[in-house]
């Protein structure tokens, strides 16, 4: 058989929710991941030193038994975030990011920023400390159609912060487009994270056969030929660009109905995943460094030590996971994939 043994990777774009959801999904990322940058969007979100420590508390209380897993928490970037707030964030060391969510944006972004200029200060105390700034990189006028929303982002808000800030650590995050892929490169202090379903599938399957709720997220799926750019970009061994599953889990009731959430599900085989796409360009040599080590550098922490081993057979990915009340549709249900995390 065919095996895979890498050093143990890390999630650089998470969600974990909270409750019975956190104790629900955990897990699977526990047994992928040594190390998640947890998202904020929690409802309130976590704005303040005190909510990331009560919510670092409530994730570490939900690791199973005997597990390791730690936490990289982040703030939730609102038109009344301050300088001190960031301040007390970094002295905490366990606050490694601030995630900036134009309002509106997408699931829980009510509390988001209305005017990226408004944040000038904080940006400026950011620089200043060293704190990453992670871009959830979309406009959102709804004249803008939703396929361009990236790109009008790097036009009209990216490009002009770059120039304000040129020192602020940047990360593009779930980037979606060879537009993202080339300011990626072009620009110092600039990196992004890639998700497996944004290297695997084009805009196409949103609409194979009928509706496909589980294939929704946002940034939403484009063109082929970006998926191709994006797969290129995370397969070429550049240290800008590093894995972010975006891992979102909604219920099956809230994705399967008139007006469904945006997510995809991926925590429970995301290595399977992310393995099949770097295979699918015989490029299997560059998933280490993209989930294992640029992650680690770009924040400045230690790589890990620990290995996993993914072995080549063919196994089907559940109809669906335990999740409360409803159950959880992940990614590529009932359908087979040929890579395991033994
Ligand atoms: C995320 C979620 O559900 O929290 N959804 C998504 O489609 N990616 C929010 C986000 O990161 O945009
Ligand atoms: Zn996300």
């Amino acid at each position: 058989m065919q095996t895979l043994t890498i050093t143990r990777p890390d999630d650089w774009h998470l969600h974990l929710r909270d409750g019975a959801a956190l104790k629900a999904v955990l897990p699977h990322t526990v047994r992928q991941f040594a190390r998640a940058i947890v998202m904020p969007n929690l409802k309130p979100p976590v704005r303040s030193l005190a909510d990331a420590t009560a919510y670092r508390d409530r994730i570490l209380a939900a690791i199973p038994e005997g597990q390791q897993f730690e936490p990289l928490m982040t703030l939730y970037l609102t038109d009344n975030t301050s300088p001190d707030d960031i301040i007390a964030a970094k002295a905490s060391q366990f606050v490694k990011a601030v995630k900036y969510y134009p309002a509106g944006a997408t699931t829980n972004s009510e509390f988001g920023v209305t005017d990226i200029r408004r944040c000038d200060r904080v940006f400026e105390t950011m620089q200043q400390v060293d704190m990453p700034l992670l871009l959830h990189g979309e406009v959102t006028h709804s004249a803008v159609d939703v396929f361009d929303r990236e790109k009008v982002f790097i036009e009209q808000q990216l490009t002009p912060l770059k120039q304000r800030f040129p020192n602020l650590r940047i990360v593009l995050e779930h980037i979606t487009t060879a537009d993202s892929v080339e300011f990626v490169l072009s620009a110092d202090n600039m990196a992004a994270t890639i998700t497996p379903q944004h290297m695997l599938f084009s805009r196409n399957i949103l609409f194979k056969g009928g509706i496909q709720p589980h294939f929704y997220c946002l940034p939403i799926l484009k063109r082929e030929q970006h998926r191709l750019a994006i797969l290129k970009a995370a397969t070429s061994g550049n240290p800008k660009f590093f894995l972010g599953t975006d891992s979102a889990p909604h219920g099956r009731n809230r994705k399967e109905t008139s007006c469904g959430c945006a997510g995809c599900y991926s925590a429970l085989h995301a290595m399977e995943l992310y393995a099949e796409a770097f295979e699918s360009v015989d490029a299997l040599d560059k998933l280490e460094a993209f989930a294992s080590f640029y992650g680690p550098d770009f924040y400045r922490l230690p790589r890990n030590s620990e290995q996993i081993t993914l072995n080549k057979t063919t196994w089907r990915i559940p109809d669906e996971v335990p999740f409360p009340e409803v159950g959880l549709v992940p990614l590529r249900a009932g359908e087979e994939i040929t890579w395991q995390l033994a």
